[in-house]
């Protein structure tokens, strides 16, 4: 599939089941491989980055398996982990990359971690720098801020970290190194991010008390974590985002959302929606594991444009691109602000999506930490040929751009979708039909 063409469709209607969130999978991966027996994980996402989670662990030694249902997992505990043969290969993968880094950190053994040209093009000292506080011995290129990564294990001690960006891949580096630390480690500062390794360490019974202002970890003092945790990995809410726009931008749509997390540290999206005018309705909440879900359906909506900046960016870092694309539907004006970790991920996403819509014939301007998006007082959409630059979050964002723009869409490089949401184009062939 070289380039992928989309036109308006007259109507969006349909039921999606969301695949399982990408986060949570790459932890119960990870976070299983260091208890005692095995784990089930269902709805587990076969996306390229889980996959690549997947294939890290089984190069350290762990006993991963697939079928139709199930991931399994077989423990090794926190010593059991086995020293790799070969870079272990992260691909597209920010979290597996990092979170790893932070897991070996402690481990006597010696890893190299790299990946594709976007994570090796990606900031690392993010993790690096407060690892190398604890004690750990690791290395990389461009003065250790770029992948390939080389971990020496090292005796990691405790200790406390102030934070100083809202990012779970770095807390969460930091809390697995912590589990081989030989002390207490506290975390305070911008704490305030998706929260699903401080849940599921605590469903696996390690001691982890998180507050409002700080988290404390105390390293267990057997080296397995006491439970395993089958799970049922709830729907991506990341990926539900890109049908909860086509919605509400589109002027005939109905698309309920099946089985999506609703964590609060990952709704964000869902309340700049609700705060825009769109129609949404949210039915059958209930809890999945340590985690609350539901199904989610969201209507043709008149959106209004808002503000988007400050506390609520944690909690909505990856749904900005196609939220950017609902802000040039909305009447009125859009403003992200705060958001300079866009040009972090896995492209430059406030040049990348100012470039597209700008190609899509809508009015925006990059800023340093975000966009101003003119609303549809400015000219409506039309197609135009747009470049994914690889990046998932913006193969599907053109993807939804398409339904509505004048004319044809095309997008480059369409199957970078798998990274995060394999079955997006056929589920968007279901939705327009
Ligand atoms: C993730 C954290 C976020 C997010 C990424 C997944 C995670 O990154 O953008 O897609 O699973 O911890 P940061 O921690 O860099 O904000």
């Amino acid at each position: 599939m070289p380039t992928f063409s989309v036109r308006p469709s007259p109507q969006l209607r349909g039921q999606v089941t969301i695949p399982g969130d990408k986060s949570i999978s790459h932890r119960a991966v990870i976070f299983n491989a260091l208890a005692e027996g095995t784990a089930r994980i269902e709805n587990f996402l076969p996306g390229a980055d889980c996959l690549s989670t997947i294939a890290c662990m089984r190069a350290l030694g762990v006993e991963v398996t697939r079928d139709e249902q199930f991931v399994t997992v077989q423990g090794v505990g926190l010593r059991g982990l086995g020293e790799p043969g070969d870079v272990l290969d992260c691909g597209n993968s920010g979290t597996t990359l990092r979170l790893l880094s932070g897991l070996l950190a402690g481990m006597p053994l010696f890893a190299v971690l790299s990946g594709d040209a976007s994570l090796r093009s990606r900031p690392q000292r993010r993790i690096v720098a407060p690892l190398r506080a604890l004690g750990a011995q690791i290395d990389g290129r461009a003065d250790a801020d770029r992948a390939p990564l080389a971990v020496r294990g090292a005796t990691l001690h405790g200790g406390s970290y102030e934070l100083p960006i809202a990012s779970a891949q770095v807390k969460s580096a930091l809390l697995l190194a912590a589990l081989s630390g030989d002390d207490s480690l506290r975390l305070t500062g911008k704490i305030a991010s998706r929260d699903h390794t401080e849940r599921m360490l605590q469903a696996m019974g390690i001691d982890l008390q998180v507050r409002p202002d700080q988290i404390v970890l105390h390293p267990p003092t057997h080296p397995v974590f006491p439970y395993p945790l089958s799970l049922r990995v709830p729907g991506d809410p990341s990926s539900a985002a890109f049908w909860w726009v086509a919605a509400a931008i589109h002027p005939d749509a109905e698309i309920t959302t099946l089985g999506v997390g609703l964590n609060p540290t990952r709704t964000g999206a869902l309340d700049v929606l609700q705060a825009m005018g769109a129609a949404i309705t949210i039915a059958n909440r209930r809890n999945e594991g340590s985690e609350p879900v539901g199904d989610v359906t969201v209507r043709s909506s008149q959106l209004r444009g808002t503000i988007i900046g400050g506390e609520i960016i944690p909690r909505l870092i990856d749904e900005i691109p196609i939220l950017a694309l609902a802000a040039t539907c909305a009447q009125g004006d859009t403003l992200i602000r705060d958001a300079q970790e866009l040009r972090a991920k896995e492209t430059d996403r406030i040049a990348t999506v100012a470039a597209g819509l700008d190609a899509l014939g809508a009015v925006v301007e990059p800023t340093n930490d975000g966009m101003g998006i003119t609303g549809r007082s400015g000219p409506a959409l039309r197609g135009a040929a747009l470049h994914s630059h690889g990046d998932h979050r913006l193969a599907m964002t053109w993807a939804v751009a398409g339904l509505v723009a004048a004319g044809e869409t095309t997008i480059d490089d369409p199957e970078c979708a798998v990274v995060s949401y394999p079955g997006f184009w056929e589920e968007l062939a279901v939705i327009t039909r």
